[in-house]
Order: structure tokens, then sequence, then C-alpha cells
């Protein structure tokens, strides 16, 4: 087979048109993009030829790598740990001999940040993870436990919660999500006053079995809030109805919930959309809305069940 280069333009083109519709780097855009051009014999023996023409972007084997290269963006975004397992182990073990180092979580604040940086989700609040929790305490008072239902990297950033004394579990539905959570709580538990664990939640199910964990794990008491940031659309968007009955298996007083401003993986403004089903959810569940904050990128509903 004769294989051609393909010329410049064509990647740039082709990376800009990712670009152009999804949050993704523009190198990650142009691996995703060769990736499957190499692939696609038929593409790689005529580029050069139809490189010269006006219509190459109508060209039948161009629009084929193009349309495979953006459902790969879309499925490399949805996984929401947008870095590679290897970069956020690294990170990980950085932020072990820090610890070690410095002795104090606090002296660690910029490598949980690239943490969290590094989970699509927890990403659009690095900068403003403070103020965050500041705003929402406000209103729930200061809790001595938190519930993070399915949180992502979301416990990396406790920290920023500002809490003396506290009782954190997180959920997952993955295992090896769980494990490197605990992992993390692990290693912190030689640092500060936090008590920490993970479990493992498949939200399609409804399991009333981690849900007495869970109490076991605060003395039988209701956690004093939980968190359900950016799930309940996810979940809803998912499968319709997949949140009924959600709410009587997760044990807590107040709940808060959140949507995106904006997708996270294409750029497209959603919250219209995101709001109504919250809404939705919030009146199905006879939750009491009582307040709603809009931060820059996330607006964020605290409610309690009636
Ligand atoms: C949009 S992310 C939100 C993460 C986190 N709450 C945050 O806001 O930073 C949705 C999370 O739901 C989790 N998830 C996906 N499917 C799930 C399921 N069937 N059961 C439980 N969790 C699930 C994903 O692993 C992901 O961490």
């Amino acid at each position: 087979m004769q294989t051609n280069f393909i010329p410049e333009k064509i990647v740039q083109d082709s990376v800009e048109k990712i670009l152009k519709r999804y949050k993704i780097s523009e190198e990650k855009a142009e691996e995703f993009f060769l990736e499957e051009a190499f692939k696609n014999k038929r593409f790689m023996e005529n580029v050069l030829e139809f490189s010269e023409r006006k219509n190459f972007g109508k060209w039948r084997e161009y629009r084929k790598v193009i349309k495979k290269t953006k459902k790969n963006v879309y499925y490399f975004l949805r996984q929401y740990k947008h870095e590679p397992e290897e970069k956020i182990k690294e990170k990980f073990s950085e932020l072990r001999k820090a610890l070690k180092k410095e002795g104090k979580l606090e002296k660690t604040l910029e490598l949980h940040k690239e943490l969290l940086a590094m989970h699509i989700s927890s990403k659009e609040r690095t900068e403003s993870y403070k103020n965050f929790y500041e705003k929402i305490f406000r209103v729930t008072g200061k809790p001595e436990s938190v519930l993070d239902v399915s949180c992502g990297f979301n416990y990396f950033s406790i920290l920023f919660m500002k809490l003396e004394k506290l009782l954190y579990a997180g959920t997952e539905f993955k295992k090896e999500f769980v494990e490197e959570m605990n992992q993390y709580f692990l290693l912190i538990k030689n640092y500060s006053e936090i008590k920490a664990k993970g479990f493992l939640l498949d939200l399609r199910e409804r399991d009333f079995e981690t849900r007495n964990e869970l109490l076991d794990l605060n003395k039988g008491k209701e956690f004093d809030v939980a968190f359900l940031l950016k799930l309940i659309p996810v979940m809803e968007r998912e499968k319709r109805g997949s949140t009924n009955g959600l709410i009587e298996a997760i044990p807590a007083k107040w709940l808060v919930l959140s949507v995106s401003k904006e997708s996270m993986t294409k750029k497209e403004k959603i919250a219209f959309k995101e709001v109504k089903i919250i809404k939705n959810f919030i009146k199905e569940n006879n939750l009491y809305l009582n307040t709603k904050i809009d931060f820059e990128n996330e607006i964020v509903f605290i409610t309690k069940k009636e």
C-alpha cells in the first residue's frame, strides 16, 4: 500500500472542527484525528490527491474519519476522568511524597487542585471550591458528616470544606474508583482529623444494604449533608425515570443537588434543560427547596426532605 502524509492544513482544519464542538485540548484533538485517519487505508492512500480539491470536506472517506474521531472524542470525554490513568497515579504519588515532606494537608493545596482538575466535573470548580463550600454551609450549617454520592474526584476537595472534624463517605459505581478513593483516605489519615470511607454504589440498583452500611459508619445517624453534584441530569439523560426511588437510598438531612451550565463534553449551554430536570426531581420527590445558588459554572439547589 502506498500511504501519503496528511497535509498540515487538513490536520489543522480537522482539529479546529473538533475544538469548535468539544471541550478537549488541541493536542488531544490532533491525536484522536490522526489515530482515526491512520486506521483508514483508503483515506491514507488518497488524501494527497483529494486535498487539492475544493470540496475536500465532502469527500466520503474524510467524512467517515471525522465522524469516527468525534465519536471517540465524545466517549473519551464522557469517561469523566479525562487524563490517562498513569498520569493520575503519577500525580497521586507526587502528593504522597509531598505530604510526607510537608506533614500537613493544607500545604499540598496545589497538588489537590491538580488532581481535582483531572476529572471533568471537579475541574470546573478547582478555583472556586472554598467559596463553593462556604456558601453551601452557610445554609446547611457546618456539617460533621458528609455523604458524597457518585463523587468522582470530589473527595480531593475535602480540605476546601474547612471543617475541623469530619466524617466523609464517598460512593462510586466502579470498584477501581472506590479503591482509588480509599487509597487517598488511608493516606490522609495521618495528616488530618478526617475519617473517611469509600463505598461501592451503583445507582441503577436500589441497594439498601449500602444505605445500612452508611448509617453504621455514622453510628446509626443520617448524614448532615449529602452531595448529589451534577448527578441527577446525567442519570435522567441516560435513562428517564432512573432516579425514581433514589432519595430513599440516601440517608441524609440536607440534599445538595447541582447541574452544569455548560455540557461537559460539548461547547453547548445546557443550564435550561438541566434545571428543568432538577425541578422535576425536586417536585416528584417532595423535596423542600431552601436555596438556589448560581455559581460560575454550576447551579446548586439546597434541599431537604419534607
Ligand atoms: C457528572 S459526574 C459528577 C461527579 C461528581 N459528583 C462531581 O460533581 O464532581 C457523574 C458521576 O456519576 C458516576 N456514575 C456514572 N454512572 C453511575 C451509576 N450507574 N451509578 C453510580 N454512579 C455513576 C460517574 O462515575 C461520575 O463520577
